[in-house]
Formats: structure tokens, sequence, C-alpha cells
């Protein structure tokens, strides 16, 4: 079965057909699914889809384009979802540089806060780091205990040793199958098979050749179809192993 380590289902793109799309994917060979909340609203709607569906649990988090309007109680709201039962990791959490490039040091100091809280409560991170991995590898090697996944991996192969050797997971894409991929299939082929999660980031980033459609978790085999290539493995390999990994880093079963 496949792992969707990384889908937002809580967003507004699924309001028509929410319910029955999550129900049809066990049928469509998906046994798994983790929703991220990038704030306060969308961390109770990924809870609440946790609740509803067996195989969907959830992350809690402010991800750092959701700042806006962020009060001093929203960080003790995140604390007391996270005790929920299942919520496995805190995210998406992180630095975005290209949205947000002026309030790099408020973006640093939520960031830092959400990782104190994870160790905190023992829960891996999810992080989101896009044009900021400079000061995502600075930050979070300021948290020993940190650990978790590096969501759709955009960094050097030399920035994906460092997490590697740090015991982080890197998370791939639909940006993999990309012809202009070469980076990611630079770090794919360093990455060993045991630290490697497969997520669509539903409802955004569909892989080729759904390019620009609507994104869900039964697309991942495009995905991993990608990585087996890359990887010289067999698709069912591939999804075996990163089924292991996700269960592993979120404590599942
Ligand atoms: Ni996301």
């Amino acid at each position: 079965m496949i792992f969707d380590t990384h889908a937002h289902y809580d967003s507004g793109a699924f309001n028509a057909d929410r319910s029955e799309l999550l129900a049809s994917m066990p049928d469509k060979g998906v046994g798994l699914i983790l929703d991220p909340g990038c704030e306060e609203r969308s961390s109770r709607a990924a809870l609440a889809l946790a609740e509803e569906f067996p195989f969907v649990y959830a992350a809690v988090g402010i991800h750092p384009e959701d700042m806006e309007g962020l009060s001093a109680d929203s960080l003790e709201t995140i604390r007391t979802l996270a005790r929920h039962e299942k919520c496995v990791a805190i995210g998406e959490i992180g630095l975005d540089y290209y949205w947000d490039d002026t309030h790099k040091a408020e973006q640093k100091e939520l960031f830092a806060a959400q990782l104190t809280l994870a160790e905190e409560l023992d829960l891996p991170v999810i992080v989101h780091d896009r044009e900021a991995h400079a000061d995502c590898l600075e930050l979070t090697g300021r948290f020993p205990n940190a650990r978790g996944v590096f969501h759709c991996f955009s960094g050097s192969a030399e920035m994906a040793k460092e997490l590697l050797k740090r015991g982080w997971y890197l998370g791939f894409d639909g940006p993999v199958t990309y012809k202009n991929a070469r980076k990611a299939i630079e770090v794919l082929e360093i990455v060993p098979p045991e630290r490697i999660l497969v997520e669509t980031d539903s409802p955004y980033m569909s892989p080729v050749p759904l390019r620009g459609k609507r994104n869900d978790s039964s697309n991942l085999v495009y995905i991993i179809d990608k990585i087996a290539e890359i990887k010289g493995m067999t698709a069912a390999e591939v999804e075996q192993i990163t089924w292991e990994n996700g269960k592993r880093l979120f404590g599942i079963g």
C-alpha cells in the first residue's frame, strides 16, 4: 500500500467531493494519508478528517505563509491540538523566502518556537523550506532532538547529506517527474531508500502527466515509478519501503 505523507485534504479545492474522494483511496492502493495543518483552522480540519477516516492522520502547525493574524494564543492552541491521539507530527512549519523575504526574523522565531514544541512533545516535524536552505539547515541544527522530514526537498545533494547525517528523512513530490528535475534526481541518487518519503502535496504539484490538474493521493504512482527508475528498484519495492519509512517516522502502527 501507498502512504501519502503530505496531502492537504482540508483545502477548499476538495469541498465538492472530499468525503467520496477520501473514501475511494484504499481501493486505489492508498492505505495511509497524513494531512498537515497550515494554521489553526486547517489544523482543526485535518484532525476532523483524521477522526472521520481511520487511515487519515494529521499534523498541526503554523506555516510561514500563514503568519498573518497570528496571536499569542495561536501557539497555545497548536500545543493543545497536538495532544489529539491522531496528531502524529508538528507541521507544516518552516521558512519561505520565496513568498516573503521581508519578515525573515518573524518566520525564524515562529519556526524555532514550533521546533521547541515538537521536542517538548517528542513529535517529529514536517519542514517547509522554500528558498531558505541555509537558514533551515542552521535553525534545525540548533535543535539536536528535532527529527522529521524536509517536505518536497529542493536543496542540494550537499544539504541532503548533512540532513541525512543528522537523521532526517527527505520527502519527494511531483517535481521529480518534471523535465527540469536535475537537482532532485541528483539528490535521489544519494538518498538511502530507508530515508525517502513519497508525498503529493495535494491539491498542488500534480506530477507529469497530470501537471496543472488538481492533485490527489492516487497520483503518487507516477512519483513512485520515477523514484524506482532512479534507484534501480521496482515500484513495488519503493512503495513498500516508503510505507514502512512513514510508519516508523510518524509512529503509526
Ligand atoms: Ni504542503
